[in-house]
């Protein structure tokens, strides 16, 4: 997730407006950002690696002259934070410039195609074949709009991008597929820019593009056009009443909950990974004698579903360790058959980074998952997929959890076609399943929020509750534990559903308030005896399961139905509840989620 956005006025220097706006974008990303304007029929950039500031510091983004302009700050997808890598990109001819946040899906191929037409490429971005691609189209004869119209169609995948070019310095164009622009309209000036959080200082009109729109935008102007049949469409103006703060976590009250609606995109970005970084771990993990899953928190959780994903569908054997306890427990017999999947959001949490060092000594193989591109963690594996989901704000993890889900997933599919363990039926089927779970937490969220909301305030009177869950939903009870124990500070307990009654049963008094996950699963019918056994020592039974599932609603004395999902994939859909339910249940006892107590984003201490 990085943040776009550009501007041209009526008269008077753009510089200062566009640095504003970026600041305002930097949440969306911070390990590059660059400026670029056209001053006399120039274009002009400067960009750098590193946060807004320090650039600025070194290059003065206030001194570029100029009425118009594009911006961007970036969280790295394609290539690590560089001069180089940072954005706009400019083609050839150093005349078109381009700011860019999503994933291109077949820039590999443009980018071929391209440099057979000997364009030469300065990145390794996947953003730089589009002003290549409009450099192409102007060649051909086009205008500047018809450029950019031919280029964007040939692009698969997210994108929302901002161009400038030297030829017609008088419009902005921006398009969007999957990935948000809106447009801001003053008296003074208009304004683009990923969200409203980059224009609300200016105004508080705004148009939001909708996928599949292009827009081009001059001082005092707009019009917007169909990408695929170039028609002009109208979409409506809107007056926003928001503060500056509430525009910059989207009109949510906290970053946490904007994080938690913003799943269902961050979902569809994992499904976009190259399959060349998911082939790569995919050989190490098969080469390996033996493999842990190492990380810490919600991480290890996410470690948990992987090894059970790892085992039903590609019949491999992995242990999912606490990293802190790694060294004790299997420190001595790790050797260079050993190999260790890391994943840390953050990639520099101490207790992982220590167990990779010690590994790295006894020359086991490192490879890792995380979100932060350029993070120790990447630099110390052998190979590393990253999420893509961008950056988390909110201290509890939430959006990379998922994330970290659907990448350990796309492995799991891929280990099941090299090992060929499975039929080809069950790894189609997976396969087409994994692309509707976006799609299916968007469903949930819709028909958790209210519910889960009006729970919360009941849950905010508990001095304690118990989660239980069987195979995978096990990992799904801890996540929850740990969601709700973290934020609302309430002691909870989460058990594999049948190891309860070995001795946490024995907390079980009339009323205690025992949480049941229960997918219709081949797990179903043991939780059905669970529950009874919960009943019958009076616990009020909490249960989510699916929609639709009767026998379990009627034992339940709290409900929520959820849409059915593969059986392997349904702790990121089941998980989505109990992490609003963290997040009302905080709120409701006056706590701020976004920043619980005693608790930092990336815990570097050991
Ligand atoms: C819980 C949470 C922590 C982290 C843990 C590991 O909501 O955020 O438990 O999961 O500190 O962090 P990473 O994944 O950055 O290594």
């Amino acid at each position: 997730m990085c943040g776009i956005t550009g501007c041209v006025t009526k008269q008077g220097n753009v510089a200062n407006i566009l640095y504003n706006s970026l600041k305002r974008l930097e949440y969306r990303g911070y390990d590059s950002a660059g400026v670029s304007t056209v001053y006399q029929n120039n274009l002009i950039v400067k960009k750098d690696a590193g946060k807004i500031d320090e650039i600025h510091s070194r290059l003065n983004f206030l001194d570029l002259p100029g009425n118009i302009g594009i911006a961007h700050t970036r969280w790295a997808t394609h290539g690590a934070p560089s001069q180089v890598n940072a954005h706009p990109h400019l083609d050839c001819t150093g005349k078109i410039a381009v700011v860019h946040n999503g994933v291109l899906e077949n820039f590999l191929e443009l980018k071929q195609d391209l440099e057979a037409r000997k364009h030469i490429f300065k990145s390794k971005t996947d953003t730089e074949v589009i002003p290549h691609l409009i450099e192409e189209s102007l060649k051909m004869g086009k205008n500047f709009t018809e450029a950019v119209l031919e280029a964007v169609r040939k692009l698969r995948g997210s994108y929302a991008i901002a161009v400038l070019y030297a030829g017609e310095p008088d419009k902005i164009i921006v398009a969007r597929n999957e990935s948000p622009i809106v447009i801001g309209l003053s008296k003074e000036m208009n304004l683009v820019a990923s969200d409203v959080a980059a224009v609300i200082e200016y105004t508080n009109k705004v148009v939001f593009l909708e996928n599949g729109d292009l827009a081009v935008v001059t001082s005092d102007n707009f019009q917007i056009f169909r990408i695929d049949s170039g028609i002009p469409v109208q979409r409506k103006t809107t007056e926003l009443n928001w503060t500056l703060e509430m525009a910059a976590k989207g009109g949510y009250p906290h970053y946490m909950l904007k994080e938690i609606f913003d799943q269902p995109n961050v979902l569809r970005e994992a499904l976009r990974i190259q399959d060349k970084y998911l082939d790569l771990l995919t050989e190490f993990l098969d080469r390996g004698r033996e493999i842990f899953l190492l990380a810490s928190g919600t991480s290890h959780n996410a470690c948990i579903v992987g090894s059970y994903m790892f085992s039903k569908l590609a019949r491999l054997t992995t242990y999912p360790v606490i990293a802190s306890e790694f060294i004790e427990n299997y420190g001595s017999s790790i050797g260079i058959d050993t190999v260790i999947l890391a994943l840390s959001q953050s990639g520099e949490t101490a207790d992982v980074l220590t167990s990779l060092e010690y590994a790295r000594y006894r020359a086991a193989t490192i490879i890792g998952i995380t979100n932060v591109l350029g993070s120790t963690l990447t630099r110390i594996a052998r190979a590393y997929v990253l999420q893509n989901a961008g950056p988390e704000i909110g201290v509890a993890a939430t959006k990379t959890f998922t994330s970290q889900l659907m990448v350990l997933a796309l492995l799991a599919l891929r280990l099941a076609r090299k090992r060929g363990k499975v039929s080809q039926y069950e790894i189609d089927e997976f396969q087409e399943e994994l692309r509707l779970v976006p799609q299916l937490v968007e469903k949930t969220l819709e028909l958790s929020d209210e519910p889960i909301k009006k729970l919360s305030k009941e849950t905010a009177r508990f001095s304690s509750m118990f989660f239980l869950g069987r195979g995978l939903s096990y990992a799904t009870a801890l996540e929850a534990r740990l969601k709700i124990m973290e934020l609302s500070y309430i002691p909870c307990i989460a058990y594999p559903a049948g190891e309860s009654k070995h001795g946490p049963i024995s907390v079980i008094e009339e009323g205690y308030p025992v949480f049941f996950i229960a997918p219709n699963d081949e797990t179903r019918k043991h939780i059905i005896g669970n529950i009874m056994e919960m009943k019958a020592r009076g616990a009020r039974i909490y249960c989510i399961g699916a929609e639709g599932d009767e026998e379990i609603k009627q034992l339940s004395d709290w409900y929520l139905g959820l849409p059915s999902t593969h059986p392997l994939l349904s702790p990121i859909v089941y998980v989505i509840p109990f992490q609003l339910l963290a997040y009302y249940t905080a709120v409701e006892k006056g706590y701020d989620p976004d920043k619980p107590r005693n608790l930092a984003k990336s815990v570097t201490v050991l």
